[in-house]
């Protein structure tokens, strides 16, 4: 029987970066996998094809949109679909193939099959066609994952009722998509379709989108959608979807009661959450605990109940995102060594990569109120910004929020044109435990989109220059 000193179970970006740096620090590493190919959620079926259809969808609406007028003569560009869908699964291949080569750079051994722990220190992997074999394992680090939350009495089917999956590989435009949840994915493969070509409605629970994130930033980035021509519905409900005829017809309510309106749609994108994925891991014959969300419990150091098995990622509680899945799996790769790993849950950043995009770091407006917490509030608007107004791309604002006493930064957020790769120099301060007029006193290059960053937190002792 092949014997390890860590065996991990998924090779999404939580499972495959903790393998790497167990493997680094000197363990004898095995993975388990069920898919075809490493990289899970992320690299397959999330991220990355998300991303790459992002890009490629916004420069397509940039050449029928925005070359005229900067004095670019272009015929109106044309959609190849199935090319396009090719660069996203040339990005995917690029990406999963990737892993493979870490996996045996660092000497780490793939089980092929899905894995169920069997006890402490023991996982069998059955592969696709049945066969099974027993890995031993001083530690065992559970990395599956999440799935797609369906909506109960809606049936996903992949082609018209469909979840992301569906939406990273559909074969035509859809005239009239329906999303349901405004959420990251909603609206990031809202985008990409309606940049497509298609009338885009979303229909959300709550009387907000993008709930978690702070609240001034998600109104105004609600109306830059609206101007791009996506629709709303909050404090709305979808109760069912009627797949009979060509049209889908879908039911929504109003998410407090009432009437009920019929709206019609060629496909509906379920776009409400993940759940865990524990099913079929002998999570209960191994004695590990589990909450109310099916997520598996685990302490500070992403121990369960357990000895010896261990859990990070999208499976147990936190956002689900993968670069928080990936810094649990060098925190408890670096735990397992005998070294400190720790995660700062208060500094993980959150981008939403759509056109433009919103980023964030940090305590919202909303949970500082709520915790009873004093701050001074530093705003400054991309109008004001010279790279922005030189480009003409001016929509957004970055906002600080600092303690009232003591001027350290709680938060940071914005909407705007690359936030994404902005908000980083406000991880970096705060995981210092940086102050608004540290940042403001940082000479920053011109002209950049981050001298709005430094405005802004100049703007918390009100003192911005430009405005
Ligand atoms: P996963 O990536 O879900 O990987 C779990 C792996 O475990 C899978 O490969 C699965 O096959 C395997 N597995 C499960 N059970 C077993 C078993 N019993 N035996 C063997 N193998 C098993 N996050 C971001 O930070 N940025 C983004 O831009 C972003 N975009 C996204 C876009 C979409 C459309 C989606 C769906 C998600 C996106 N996410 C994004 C979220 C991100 O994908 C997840 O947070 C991340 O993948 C979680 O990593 P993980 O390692 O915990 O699990
Ligand atoms: P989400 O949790 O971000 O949003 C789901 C939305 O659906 C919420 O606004 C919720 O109120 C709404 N909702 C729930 N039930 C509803 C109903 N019955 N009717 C109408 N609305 C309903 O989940 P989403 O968008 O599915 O994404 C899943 C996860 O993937 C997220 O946790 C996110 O972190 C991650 N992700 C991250 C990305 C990024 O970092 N850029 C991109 C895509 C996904």
């Amino acid at each position: 029987m092949a014997s390890y000193d860590l065996t991990v179970i998924g090779t999404g970006p939580g499972g495959y970066v903790c393998a790497i740096r167990a493997a680094q620090l000197g363990m004898k590493v095995a993975v388990v996998e069920k898919w075809p190919t490493y990289g899970g959620t992320c690299l397959n079926i999330g991220c990355i094809p998300s991303k790459a259809l992002l890009y490629a969808s916004e420069l397509f609406e940039e050449a029928g949109h925005k070359f005229a007028k900067m004095g670019i003569k272009v015929s109106a560009p044309e959609l190849d679909l199935p090319t396009l869908l090719k660069f996203k699964d040339q990005a995917v291949d690029g990406n999963v193939k990737g892993v493979a080569f870490l996996f045996k750079k660092n000497k780490i051994e793939a089980f092929a099959g899905t894995g169920r722990i069997l006890s402490t220190g023991k996982v069998e992997v059955k592969a696709a066609d049945g066969k099974t074999q027993t890995v031993e394992s001083k530690n065992i680090v559970i990395a599956t994952g999440s799935d797609v939350a369906k909506l109960k009495g809606i049936e996903i089917d992949e082609k018209r009722i469909i979840s992301s999956e569906g939406a990273l590989k559909l074969d035509h435009v859809p005239q009239k998509l329906l999303v349901i949840g405004a959420g990251v994915i909603g609206l990031e493969l809202g985008s990409v379709w309606r940049r497509l070509g298609a009338d885009v409605t979303v229909v959300e629970f709550l009387d907000r989108i993008l709930p978690g994130m702070d609240g001034e930033v998600c109104r105004q980035f609600q109306r830059i959608l609206e101007k791009q021509g996506i629709k709303f519905m909050l404090g709305s409900k979808v109760t069912a979807v009627d797949a009979s005829a060509k049209l889908l017809k879908a039911q929504i309510e109003p998410a407090a009661g009432g009437a009920a309106q019929t709206l019609e749609a060629d496909v509906v994108l379920v776009a409400i959450g993940r759940v865990p994925v524990t099913e079929g891991l002998g999570l209960k014959q191994a004695g590990v605990a589990t909450d109310n969300r099916g997520r598996i419990v685990t302490d500070a150091h992403f121990a369960t109940n357990v000895g010896g098995i261990y859990a990070i990622g999208d499976v147990i509680a936190g956002p689900m995102l993968a670069h928080k899945a990936e810094d649990e799996g060098v925190a408890i790769a670096e735990i397992l060594a005998g070294q400190a790993g720790h995660v700062n849950y208060g500094v993980i950043p959150a981008v939403v990569y759509t056109s433009p995009e919103v980023a964030s770091v940090g305590k919202t407006e909303e949970e500082l109120k709520q915790a009873g917490i004093a701050y001074n509030v530093g705003k400054f608007p991309f109008t004001a910004n010279g790279r922005a107004k030189s480009n003409q791309a001016t929509d957004g604002f970055v906002k600080f929020l600092a303690d009232a006493k003591t001027d350290r930064v709680l938060g940071v957020h914005m909407v705007g044109v690359e936030v994404g790769e902005m908000i980083h120099e406000c991880a970096v301060l705060m995981e210092f435990g940086g102050s608004a007029e540290d940042l403001a006193r940082t000479c920053h290059a011109h002209p950049t989109r981050s001298e709005a960053v430094k405005e802004a937190a100049l703007a918390v002792a009100r003192r911005s220059i430009h405005i």
